[in-house]
């Protein structure tokens, strides 16, 4: 039978210039590089320079990965941005990405799910290609989070970080079997009743101000390693796989605990998992296309690879994606 399916033809990423070592911290906070090392494997992250915005950085990914497709802005059909740290409360940041591109025509809209974002976009531009709304579309997740970062709370400041990664997707034929290139099931995910866990404490509507993230951690902590896994298995049932199929999970890097612990859940060593929080900390909505273009571009990921995407955040929102490479 054949059918339409969504099918990476193209990826980049962008992180900005300034690179921060866990020890830059001990400065100005009672913490230390072995503390943020031992509790989230995280040992550096990237900070936008003044005056870089989130549109800067989805610009920049969003180059590389029209360039890594060959194809113009002109051949898109769509851009879906994810982002919870927009340029402006409105446009879109995704149409000032548009406009940055001199993309003309289609059309271009955000995204929020914070951290899930990523998967949340991807599905939505999934969905668009099924229905063949559109054949080619630019999913991008880009973050500012250390703009929203209090930075005297120890418990959040050393955990986020800047970045941006762009994946286009394209409408191709298939059979409709798992061995299909594309993406082969998305699973989206959410519960208000954890609002409370991770938010930012300003906003638009309520206080007419950006505000800084406040976390939880534990209890999130808690949260992520069993809904993870659970979006992951639902994802791999939809898909008609197994987790002795999936040949790298792509987990949202927030933290290694989490990664490991989800994997093991789900059966999967971590020899296939890739890792890049260490080097980019959390970087919300970009962390899983920023892991997906550092492993495609080292090599580790490999056409015709099963990967399998997870992950979760304020929200709480989470989900999973499986999607062959
Ligand atoms: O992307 C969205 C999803 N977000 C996440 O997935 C984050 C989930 N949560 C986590 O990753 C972890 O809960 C954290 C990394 C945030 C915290 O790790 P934890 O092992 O849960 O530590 P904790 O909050 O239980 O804190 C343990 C101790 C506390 O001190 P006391 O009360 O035991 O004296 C904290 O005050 O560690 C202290 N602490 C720190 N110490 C040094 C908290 N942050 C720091 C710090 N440096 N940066």
């Amino acid at each position: 039978m054949s059918v339409i399916r969504a099918v990476a033809v193209g990826y980049g990423h962008y992180l900005p210039k300034r690179v921060v070592e866990n020890a830059e911290f001990e400065e100005s906070l009672d913490t230390s590089d072995e503390w943020i090392r031992a509790r989230t494997g995280i040992e550096r992250r990237h900070f936008a320079a003044d005056g870089e915005l989130t549109s800067d950085l989805a610009f920049e990914a969003s180059k590389a990965a029209l360039e890594n497709a060959g194809l113009e802005a002109s051949d898109l059909d769509a851009i879906v941005l994810a982002t919870a740290t927009p340029d402006q409360t409105f446009p879109s940041t995704a149409t000032k990405l548009q406009h940055a591109l001199k993309m003309k025509g289609g059309f271009a809209f955000d995204i929020q799910a914070v951290c899930a974002g990523f998967i949340f976009a991807l599905s939505t531009a999934n969905s668009m290609i099924l229905s063949g709304q559109a054949k080619r579309v630019l999913v991008v997740g880009a973050e500012t989070f250390s703009r929203i970062l209090d930075m005297k709370d120890r418990g959040t400041c050393v955990l986020f970080g800047d970045g941006a990664g762009a994946l286009i997707l394209e409408a191709q034929e298939g059979t409709g079997e798992s061995a299909d290139r594309g993406i082969l099931s998305t699973d989206l995910n959410s519960d208000g009743a954890y609002n409370d866990l991770l938010y930012v404490d300003g906003g638009v509507s309520s206080t007419q101000s950006t505000g800084v993230l406040r976390m939880q951690g534990q209890e999130v902590f808690k949260h992520a390693v069993s809904k993870l896994a659970a979006t992951g298995e639902t994802a791999m049932q939809a898909a008609g796989v197994t987790a002795e199929d999936i040949d790298w999970i792509v987990p949202h890097q927030a933290n290694l605990r989490i990664i490991k612990r989800t994997a093991q859940k789900m059966g999967v060593s971590m020899d296939k998992v890739v890792q890049t929080v260490q080097d980019h900390g959390n970087t919300s909505a970009a962390s899983i296309p920023l892991a997906l273009s550092v492993a495609a571009a080292n090599g580790q990921i490999k056409r015709g690879d099963l990967l399998l995407m997870e992950a979760i955040g304020g929200g709480l929102a989470w989900g999973a994606a499986t999607l062959r490479w």
